[in-house]
């Protein structure tokens, strides 16, 4: 027997002086598998006697039930071992305070997005958000721009190419939207009244010079309710002025202006001073339109299936890079566009300060 227990001896040394799991895994295969020792040492009783094969037999396999539960103990050990040294190693301290000098710097637009939603959200705004890829239909019929209109040529709109080449004259191609109207249907499309939304996004023109990027940014308002009119819509538009442009008295005009989706229609202008080297907001004797507004036009309803017997409303639309230009004097838009680093380390804005009414805008 003593050959048996010199073997075990050996084998539960070197199993507990095993640090590593590979080289636990090959210890296994070496007394356990197909040629390791302990295999050979039951090959062996195939040669003894039944008596002698019996107690020899009972032992080894005694001794491998020993060997077998001695390697699963320390496979288990050092396993959690590994977990603990991997856990210890990725731990990820959630309370570590935001580096003081991070970097990154939030672009003007996205500045003005996020107060927009700042002024209309404590006016019950809420966002809502359409494709940037439209059909025709949203883009423009329902808009009361009915194909041949000649509304569409002011928009120099982006057509993609169709995409069943057979039916290309029946079927209208894609476009860019060349405007954040079209949100304005998709919603009065899927909610009932009342609605009040704002819809900030990506618009596109093919149009490029100083004053003009083929892609821009506008702000679609949208409020349908009852007995609504154009009182609020001037009273709501007052209000986001005075509140965006951080004065409290804004000299603002109502222009009568056309859009075939309002009825009446509005373009605004703010009073401004253009006489010195910078423009100055809220003061003087010039003015800058900022935006377009109006009354939804009845047929825009019916469009979207409202009663305008019952339903009224308002809607407007601005330029983002616009207002955005007059409130923080940046003279040029081509820059907006540009992706350059120092431009935006200039004129970018604290991504840790989220614009609020009460704690001011823009810090
Ligand atoms: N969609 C118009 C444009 O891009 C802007 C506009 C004007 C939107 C009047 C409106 C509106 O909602 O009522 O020029």
């Amino acid at each position: 027997m003593n050959d048996l227990s010199d073997l075990e001896a050996q084998i539960l040394n070197s199993v507990k002086s095993t640090q590593d799991l590979a080289t636990l895994e090959g210890l296994r295969v070496s007394v356990l598998g197909k040629k390791g020792s302990v295999t050979e040492l039951l090959k062996t009783l195939g040669g003894l006697d039944p008596e002698a094969r019996r107690t020899r037999g009972a032992s080894i396999n005694a001794l491998k039930d020993r060997v077998t539960s001695a390697l699963d103990q320390q496979r288990q050990q050092l396993e959690v071992a590994v977990l603990d040294a991997r856990l210890e190693a990725e731990r990820l301290d959630v309370s570590l305070p935001p580096r003081p000098n991070a970097e990154g710097k939030l672009h003007p637009l996205t500045q003005t997005m996020d107060e927009l939603v700042a002024i209309f959200g404590a006016m019950n705004f809420t966002v809502a958000t359409g494709p940037d890829i439209e059909d025709d239909w949203h883009n423009f019929t329902a808009l009361n721009i009915p194909p041949e209109h000649p509304a569409r040529d002011m928009h120099d709109t982006f057509y993609l190419k169709s995409q069943q080449s057979n039916d290309a004259d029946s079927a209208p191609r894609k476009v860019l939207r060349t405007h954040t109207s079209p949100v304005q249907i998709r919603h009065m499309m899927a909610h009932k009244p009342p609605i009040r939304i704002i819809a900030p996004g990506r618009t596109f023109r093919s149009d490029h010079d100083a004053t003009h990027s083929p892609n821009f940014h506008q702000v679609e308002g949208l409020v349908i309710g009852e007995n609504i009119n154009m009182g609020h819509l001037k009273g709501c538009l007052i209000e986001f002025c005075k509140a965006f442009f951080e004065i409290d008295e804004v000299p603002l005009r109502f222009r009568p202006s056309f859009f075939p989706f309002t009825e009446p229609s509005a373009e605004v202008d703010i009073g401004c001073d253009r006489s010195g080297a910078d423009l100055v907001i809220g003061k003087g004797n010039d003015w800058l339109e900022i935006l377009g507004c109006g009354m939804v036009h009845p047929k825009v309803m019916k469009n979207c299936g409202l009663d305008p017997e019952r339903w009224q409303g308002f809607a407007f639309g601005m330029g983002i890079e616009r207002i955005t230009m007059l409130k923080y004097g940046l003279p040029d838009l081509r820059p907006f566009f540009d992706a350059d680093l120092r431009w935006l380390r200039h004129y970018g804005f604290s991504f840790l300060e989220t614009p609020s009414l009460e704690r001011g805008l823009a810090p």
